[in-house]
């Protein structure tokens, strides 16, 4: 039988991609869940999980939903480029909210971040995870709100935290680009697992990509705390998708790719831009 944790997990955006095959995944360990979402489940619940709609700017609901959780696995909120309007309330006040619920739980935030915090490194750049922040737009600097918020509840509360920078995670990845950033479902769903199971974690931050060759931006980060290493590789769609570049100098030079482009109004870059920053 494999180890299950003590208390039961809070799935927030258990509607949205990730949730469900997540959700589907760890409730076949046999794990306790409770999925909620501001939009309804669309699978049939699974055997040991409840759902209850909830949006995340109400902070009442979560506190009643993390009652007696133990972790927080929060990928719920806005997960594109989208009007700083729109960000704000899901991902900034949203994020408070999970905090707070989680301090008064003494739960564990497993924190869905993304490269959109770090978008504006270029590509040639290889990046430590306490790396600068550079977002590529309001949801990635929500992003970095998001893991700030991680550094200031575990230093002032000893609120426990993973924020996984996860690159690209689809069934397949789609371009020239996710052959860098590619996650595999399988890989993440370990990583979850394992970020919920670990021992003491503090503040820690991984990097979300599989084993892939081109994966040459991302390097040390906290994966040993976790105990977590990435199986799958998007290596073998190497042959397909090699040359199906965006066809933007702003996308192919940033690591955000086409999150850099809404809004950018700078000149174009050249590669004697590289150090005016
Ligand atoms: N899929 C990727 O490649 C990727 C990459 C980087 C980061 N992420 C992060 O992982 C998480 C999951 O990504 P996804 O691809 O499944 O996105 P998704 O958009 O499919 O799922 C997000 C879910 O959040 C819910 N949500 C939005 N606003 C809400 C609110 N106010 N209250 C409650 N729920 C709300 C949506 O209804 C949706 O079901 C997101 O936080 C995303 O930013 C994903």
């Amino acid at each position: 039988m494999t180890e299950r944790p003590t208390r039961p997990i809070l799935l927030t955006g258990a509607s949205g991609a990730l949730g469900r095959s997540l959700a589907a995944y760890l409730a076949g360990l046999g794990w306790e869940l409770r999925l909620t979402d501001i939009a309804p489940f669309p699978d049939a619940t699974p055997p040991g999980a409840d759902f209850t709609t909830a949006d995340l700017n109400d902070g009442v609901a979560l506190l009643r939903l993390a009652e007696g959780c133990g972790t927080i696995l929060h990928l719920g909120g806005v997960s594109t480029a989208q009007p700083f309007e729109d960000v704000l309330g899901p991902n900034i006040r949203g994020l408070y909210h999970i905090y707070e619920a989680a301090r008064r739980e003494h739960a564990r935030v497993v924190f869905a971040s993304s490269n959109h915090s770090i978008g504006f490194h270029e590509r040639t750049t290889a990046l430590d995870a306490d790396c600068d922040f550079r977002p590529d737009s309001f949801y990635g600097l929500s992003k970095a709100y998001g893991e700030l918020m991680g550094r200031l509840y575990w230093d002032k509360h000893g609120v426990e935290n993973v924020n996984i920078r996860i690159g690209s995670c689809f069934p397949e990845p789609r371009d020239d680009r996710m052959l860098a950033t590619w996650l595999s479902y399988a890989d993440l769903h370990r990583l979850m697992q394992r970020c919920t199971l670990a021992g003491p974690v503090g503040h820690s931050v991984v990097w979300g990509a599989s084993a892939n060759t081109r994966m040459t931006w991302w390097r040390r980060d906290h994966r040993a705390r976790v105990g977590w290493s990435p199986t799958d590789s998007a290596d073998v769609f190497a042959g397909q998708l090699a040359g199906k570049t965006s066809g933007s100098v702003v996308a192919e030079r940033y690591q955000g790719g086409g999150y850099c482009i809404p809004g950018y109004s700078r000149e174009a870059p050249s590669p004697a831009d590289l150090f005016k920053d």
